[in-house]
C-alpha cells in the first residue's frame, strides 16, 4: 500500500501539524506515523509570535529549530505559522511607553524587527510562512476584523508584513491564511483583499482556507467555488488546517450555552467512550467528497494539510468546551489509520 504522501505526489502537498513534542523525540510512533505518510509540517503553535518572542528582547528558536531538523530528516516542506495574528501574540506588543498603547511607527517597527528576525532565522529552511493570519471581518458591513494590529497600524498592516517578510527571505512563498472562506460573504471579503493585494503588487504567493470543517458544514461545493475565485485571481490555493468535528456544536438553546457547559454532558460529548461505525463511515465519505473537489482542482491547490495527526491530540477535543472525546483527524488514539485515512489514500491519483 502506497503512503498518503506517494498518493498525492502528482496532486499537492498532503501536511500534518505537529505539537514539538511529536518532532523533538518525545513521542516517537507519532513520528514515526508522522513523517512517512506527509510531506509538509506546520508547527501547530511553536512559530507563533508568543512562542518564538515572549519578551521584547528574546527570542527563542529552540522548539523551532526541533521543526527544521524534523523536517530535513523526514524530506518535508516545513510550513512557518503565523507571523502576524492578532491571538498567540503578547500584550506587550501593542502597549507603548506609560501604559499607552503603541503608535503606528513603534508597532510597525517591532512588526519589522519580529519578522526581519524570525524570517531571516528560518531563511532558506521555511518553504512559505503564512505571514498574516485571520485578518478578515466575521460580520457585515466591514472586510477586516478589529484587531490591535488594524487599529493602530491602520488597514495597511497586511501589506507592510508581506513586504518585510519578502525582504527577510525572497525565496519563501508567502501566504494570507484564514478561516471560513467557503462561506459566501466571507469569501467576497477576501477576494476584495486579496485583489487589493495584488493590484498593489504585494508579494503574496497563496491563499490558505483553513478548512476547519463539521460533519454538515460547508458544503464541498461552496468549498469549489472559494477555489476557483481565488484561483482567478493567479493565486494558488492550499487548504491549511483541515479536520472535521463530528460533534454537536451548540446545545439545543445554542452556543452560548455549550461554553458554560461540561464536557460530562452526553448531549455534547455523544460519543465519550467510542465512534459508532456510522458516524466513522459518514467522516470518512465527507473527506471523500473534499477530496474529490481538491483532485479536480490539483493544478490550483499546492497542499492540503490537516490540522493534528490523531484524534488524541486535536484543538477540537477542547473547543468549545474542554474535555470532549472529538475524532476529527486521520489516525484514532491509538495511531491506528481509520476508514476515513483508507477511503482518502484510495482517491490520490499516483498509482
Ligand atoms: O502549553 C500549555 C500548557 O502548558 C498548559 O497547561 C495548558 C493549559 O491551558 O495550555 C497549553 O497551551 C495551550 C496550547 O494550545 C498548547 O496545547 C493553549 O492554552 C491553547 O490556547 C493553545 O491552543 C491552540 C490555539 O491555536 C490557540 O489559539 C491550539 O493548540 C491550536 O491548534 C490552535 O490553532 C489555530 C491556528 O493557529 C489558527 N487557526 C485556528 C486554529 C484552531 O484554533
Amino acid at each position: 500500500e502506497p503512503t498518503l504522501r506517494e498518493s498525492f505526489e502528482k496532486d499537492f502537498l498532503v501536511g500534518v501539524a505537529l505539537p514539538s513534542s511529536t518532532v523533538d523525540g518525545r513521542e516517537v510512533d507519532a513520528a514515526t506515523v508522522a513523517g512517512s505518510q506527509f510531506s509538509a509540517l506546520t508547527p501547530e503553535n511553536d512559530m507563533k509570535w508568543a512562542s518564538l518572542h515572549p519578551h521584547p528582547e528574546r527570542y527563542d528558536f529552540t522548539r523551532g529549530d526541533a521543526y527544521v531538523h524534523f523536517a530535513e530528516q523526514h524530506h518535508m516542506k516545513l510550513i512557518g505559522h503565523t507571523l502576524v495574528w492578532h491571538s498567540q501574540t503578547p500584550e506587550w506588543v501593542f502597549q507603548g511607553a506609560e501604559g499607552q498603547p503603541a503608535d503606528r511607527e513603534l508597532l510597525l517597527a517591532r512588526m519589522k524587527d519580529h519578522i526581519d528576525t524570525v524570517v531571516g532565522h528560518f531563511r532558506g529552511k521555511v518553504h512559505g510562512w503564512d505571514v498574516v493570519n485571520e485578518a478578515l471581518s466575521d460580520s457585515p458591513g466591514e472586510d477586516l476584523r478589529d484587531s490591535p494590529w488594524r487599529r493602530i497600524i491602520g488597514d495597511d498592516f497586511i501589506q507592510q508584513a508581506f513586504h518585510f517578510a519578502h525582504a527577510a527571505d525572497p525565496t519563501a512563498q508567502l501566504y494570507y491564511n484564514d478561516y471560513g472562506l467557503a462561506q459566501p460573504e466571507k469569501r467576497a471579503r477576501a477576494v476584495r483583499l486579496l485583489q487589493r493585494l495584488i493590484d498593489q503588487d504585494v508579494p503574496i504567493s497563496a491563499v490558505g482556507m483553513q478548512g476547519h470543517y463539521s460533519l454538515s458544514w460547508p458544503d464541498p461545493a461552496e468549498v469549489e467555488k472559494s477555489i476557483i475565485a481565488f484561483h482567478q485571481l493567479g493565486l494558488k490555493v492550499m487548504i491549511t488546517e483541515l479536520d472535521i468535528d463530528v460533534l454537536p456544536s451548540r446545545g439545543a438553546s445554542g452556543i452560548a450555552d455549550i461554553a458554560r457547559t461540561e464536557a460530562s454532558d452526553p448531549a455534547l460529548n455523544p460519543f465519550a467512550d467510542t465512534l459508532p461505525a456510522t458516524v466513522s463511515q459518514q467522516l470518512a465519505d465527507r473527506y471523500t467528497s473534499l477530496f474529490q473537489v481538491f483532485l479536480r482542482h490539483h493544478h490550483a491547490i499546492s497542499r492540503v494539510t490537516f490540522w493534528g495527526l490523531h484524534d488524541g491530540r486535536s484543538w477540537l477535543n477542547d473547543f468549545p468546551i474542554r474535555g470532549r472525546t472529538n475524532y476529527p483527524l486521520l489516525f484514532d488514539r491509538s495511531l491506528q489509520p481509520k476508514p476515513a485515512f483508507e477511503a482518502i489514500l484510495r482517491i490520490g491519483s499516483t498509482p
